[in-house]
């Protein structure tokens, strides 16, 4: 599902996603080949992303969606109830449920602390 490094020339229309952090080091990207779960990706990387009940029901994977929101799959009832619950930003997604498509272009996000989040507050 991953490929290492920048895309093959010859492979079009495939996503990157970058899981940005505060410490370069800790920042993540993979070129993914074909749509899946964003909480797979996170997990195969190691990204920086918290994660508890996997399931929409905590909000410790709330990330802002800050490039890319076109390359997500719109969110499920869960996720949307959960999100609305959460001060209902249009620019966060839970990671737990995300999902991504094929498709050219960059997903960048990064981790949300849940509680600023409930703010409402954008940046
Ligand atoms: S890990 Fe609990 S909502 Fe995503």
């Amino acid at each position: 599902m991953v490929a290492a490094g920048p895309a093959p020339r010859y492979i079009r229309d495939v996503p990157k996603i970058i899981f940005e952090a505060s410490l370069p080091e800790r920042i993540k990207e993979a070129t993914v080949l074909q749509g899946g779960a964003l909480v797979d990706l996170a997990d195969e990387l190691r990204a920086a992303v918290p994660f508890s009940c996997r399931s929409a029901t905590c909000g410790t994977c709330i990330c802002q969606i800050i490039e890319g929101r076109h390359l997500l799959e719109e969110p499920n009832d869960d996720e949307a109830e959960l999100l609305e619950l959460m001060g209902g930003r249009s620019d966060t997604r839970l990671c737990c449920q995300a999902r991504f498509m094929a498709g050219d272009g960059v997903v960048r996000l990064r981790a949300l602390d849940a509680a600023t989040s409930r703010s409402g507050d954008d940046d």
